[in-house]
């Protein structure tokens, strides 16, 4: 048994990117239906990070509902640690914007909320297997429920924001063809109980390899530390791991406390080869993913979907195809320089496993040039708060 349904536009993914566009397309007059394969409660307990930009901010902000402002904190900064030493970086001094610390999971029960309050057609469980009339005027999403029962949706616009492993990409690319590289390291998480260690986050490099001291609330804690690729999570001891975290921030003794989840995250940068091919496009991560060192990804993933949501409002509202046929371009002009500010970041502050006593010193000159240059901390406080939304 397969369900046919028709809408204007098709939204594969109901992460930020697809349910901000969603929403985004809906003050335009335009519907869409949104799949996605999760559980709406898989989806509001998936844990990624939660620096989101003043821009994304401002927009959340709009979105009925949202508790960005009320549950989330403004931060006003950041330590770059590095040779025993502290150095703030002063947002608003240096470029009058801030960031907000808000998970992303708590972003996402916001947005879940206000689509389905707005009676947005989304469907959980539903996994898209392939687009159908990828080069037509009417391209088709093939799904198929947990159930086993097919769906397709007939729309003028497909949109894949599915993620790093986007099935729609495959239909724009014709494979999952792109540009990437590597990192010799990844970072171990953690979630505690403990109060806070510091009022703001810390960055650090050490000889021991980086760490950064995030916060969740006054009793929950985010800390990362890097990791080889290959280590099992459940192979450290909470002690160990303390250790670990202790010996990356000289300087600060941490608040320690039960820690009640751990990973260990591997990342990559990537840039998919086409982001757009006739009526189908893809946004967020299954467009680009960055490491988590600049904290760009869910902020990437709503510039994103900003410059599309325009586009098809010309598109679908006024018959203008020019936006699309600009969207492509648009959105990788900031894809890079945010591919650009995350490599920097990463490998400015970690320490590579065959790391010569050059590679180390360079590195401490390179975090004294910018911490000790007004020129240095804007460079770093404009890639960080994010460039203004075209
Ligand atoms: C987080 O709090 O999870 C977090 C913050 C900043 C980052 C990455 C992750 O750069």
């Amino acid at each position: 048994m397969t369900t046919t349904v028709r809408t204007q536009v098709a939204i594969v993914g109901a992460g930020p990117a697809g349910l901000v566009l969603s929403h985004l397309l809906a003050e335009a007059g335009i519907a869409s239906v949104i799949i996605d394969q999760r559980s709406r409660e898989d989806i509001e307990q998936t844990i990624r990070a939660g620096i989101l930009e003043q821009g994304t901010v401002d927009l959340l902000a709009t979105i009925p509902g949202s508790r960005v402002h009320t549950a989330g904190a403004r931060h006003d900064g950041i330590e770059l640690r590095f040779d025993g030493a502290g150095h703030r970086i002063d947002f608003p001094d240096l470029t009058g914007r801030a960031v907000w610390l808000y998970p992303q999971h708590e972003a996402l029960k916001d947005l879940l909320a206000a689509r389905i309050g707005a009676g947005q057609d989304l469907r959980f469980g539903v996994t898209a297997t392939g687009v159908e009339d990828a080069d037509g005027d009417r391209p088709r999403v093939i799904a198929v429920d947990d159930a086993g029962a097919g769906l397709e949706i007939e729309a003028d616009f497909v949109v894949g924001a599915d993620g790093s492993r986007s099935v729609v990409r495959k239909a724009i690319s014709g494979s999952h063809g792109g540009l990437f590289r590597e990192y010799p390291f990844a970072w171990f998480g953690i979630l505690c109980e403990a109060g806070p260690s510091a009022d703001e986050l810390i960055y650090s490099n050490s000889p021991d390899g980086f760490a950064l001291i995030s916060q969740r609330s006054e009793t929950v804690q985010r800390m990362y530390f890097q990791c080889a690729p290959d280590l099992d999570a459940d192979s450290m001891s909470e002690a160990q791991i303390w250790d670990a975290l202790q010996r990356r921030v000289p300087g600060t003794t941490l608040v320690e406390g039960p820690i009640f989840q751990r990973d260990v995250l591997r990342f990559r940068s990537f840039v998919a080869k086409e982001l757009r091919h006739g009526r189908l496009a893809i946004v967020g991560d299954a467009a680009h993913t960055v490491p988590p060192t600049g904290a760009k990804g869910m902020n990437l993933a709503v510039a994103d979907v900003l410059l599309l949501a325009r586009a098809l409002e010309a598109l679908l509202v006024r018959s203008d195809a020019g936006l699309l046929d600009g969207f492509a371009d648009a959105a990788r002009d900031r894809i890079w320089k945010a591919q650009h500010f995350s490599w920097w970041m990463t490998s400015m502050l970690h320490v590579a496993p065959d790391a010569s006593d050059f590679d180390r010193e360079r590195q401490l000159g390179e975090l004294r040039s910018v911490v000790e240059s007004e020129a240095g901390r804007t460079y770093l406080a404009e890639g960080y708060t994010g460039w203004p939304f075209a």
